[in-house]
């Protein structure tokens, strides 16, 4: 039998100090500092900056976000608050545009708070309180069956390859693309993880190799441009990726570079699932070209890890942060709800029902 996974709870609400605590998901793996923030700002910054990062942990850190904001406001007669309400969702919304789990968590929050009408305010901020803390146990639980539909279609002793960090800390508990490897760790599969190290950011090296040798799961890192040996050397059975956005035609967004490794999988026959909770799943995007990619600086590129800026001065960059892989390429969407398979505008419906 393996290790059970640690949890190491990357968002939590501190109520009776009106505060987020955020594991600063940019200084791992050498430090785990926990940042402790009051303020809308500092929580937009902290989505933005990455320092929560990965789909289900966003939707959790805005919830609690967006509950924290208008617990703040001195209004008292629903109008008025709901104008702060929405004043706090909608700046916290404008932090990143790709993962749909941050608008999905914060329309839930409105929806809970348009049920509380007629409520005193501290009744409304009470009902926002438990909304938040329901989305973020309801992760933990969707995560956990995420795994479990993971793990019955891989076998022991099998090599997976992941790319990004779709892990423990990137939700409330286990991860989507990770959970299976926890829960096999669980029962002793013994899986051997190749985790690319994803650049530009590096969440592979600095999250998900952390992660699982923290999990004590036999981790083997490498650099993205060599995902392809691995698999023609044989080493790899199945690709586990997470998702920030699946369209209604299965096409699904991902950290940058995931399509690449879909084309690789493809053609060295291995089979390439995408782990997604419902909360991923936009069927309101007809394919992936109505999701919205991030830009972002090109510092990513050209300095953030070295001692020295590593390109030349001004050069223009272009730095995508998610890209989409065809729905073609992917195996099966693995949710809570079961595997969904192609075609995916009648399999994905039927995984709500
Ligand atoms: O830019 P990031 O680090 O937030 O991107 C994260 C990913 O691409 C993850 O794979 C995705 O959000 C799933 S996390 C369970």
């Amino acid at each position: 039998m393996g290790k059970p996974v640690d949890v190491i709870q990357s968002v939590r609400l501190d109520d009776e100090n009106n505060t987020l605590i955020l594991l600063d998901q940019t200084v791992l793996p050498n430090e785990k500092n926990f940042l402790h923030l009051k303020e809308l700002k500092d929580i937009w910054g902290a989505i933005y900056h990455l320092k929560v990062r990965g789909a289900p942990a966003i939707g959790i850190a805005a919830a609690y976000g967006v509950y924290l904001g208008t617990k703040q406001s001195a209004a008292e007669s629903y109008e008025e608050l709901y104008l702060d309400f929405k004043k706090a969702k909608e700046y916290l919304a404008s932090s990143r545009p790709t993962a749909v789990n941050l608008f999905w968590a914060l329309d839930r929050m409105e929806a809970r708070f348009q049920k509380e009408e007629g409520k005193a305010a501290a009744e409304i901020k009470q009902a926002l309180k438990e909304e938040a803390e329901k989305i973020r146990a309801e992760d933990e639980k969707v995560c956990e069956s995420i795994g479990q539909h993971a793990l019955s279609i891989l076998e022991p002793g099998w090599g997976i390859l992941t790319h990004c960090n779709a892990g423990t800390i990137a939700t409330a508990k286990y991860g989507t693309a990770l959970a299976p490897i926890y829960l096999g760790q669980e029962k002793g599969y013994d899986f051997k993880v190749y985790a690319d190290e994803t650049r530009p950011l590096l969440q592979g090296a600095r999250l998900t190799a952390w992660e699982l040798e923290e999990a004590g799961v036999d981790v083997t890192l490498i650099c993205d441009n060599m995902a392809s040996i691995v698999m023609k050397e044989g080493k790899i059975q199945a690709v586990l990726v997470g998702c920030d956005r699946v369209a209604a035609n299965g096409d699904a967004a991902n950290k940058i570079g995931t399509s690449g490794v879909a084309i690789l999988a493809k053609h060295y026959n291995i089979p390439f699932y995408v782990c997604a909770p419902l909360s991923t799943v936009d069927l309101a995007c007809k394919t992936g070209d109505d999701i919205h990619i991030e830009l972002r600086d090109s510092e990513e590129i050209t300095s953030k890890w070295y001692e020295k800026p590593m390109a030349p001065d001004g050069v223009k960059t272009y730095n995508p942060a998610f890209d989409v892989t065809d729905n073609e390429l992917i195996t099966g969407i693995i949710t809570e709800n079961g595997i969904a398979y192609a075609p995916y505008t009648e399999s994905l419906p039927k995984m709500f029902k």
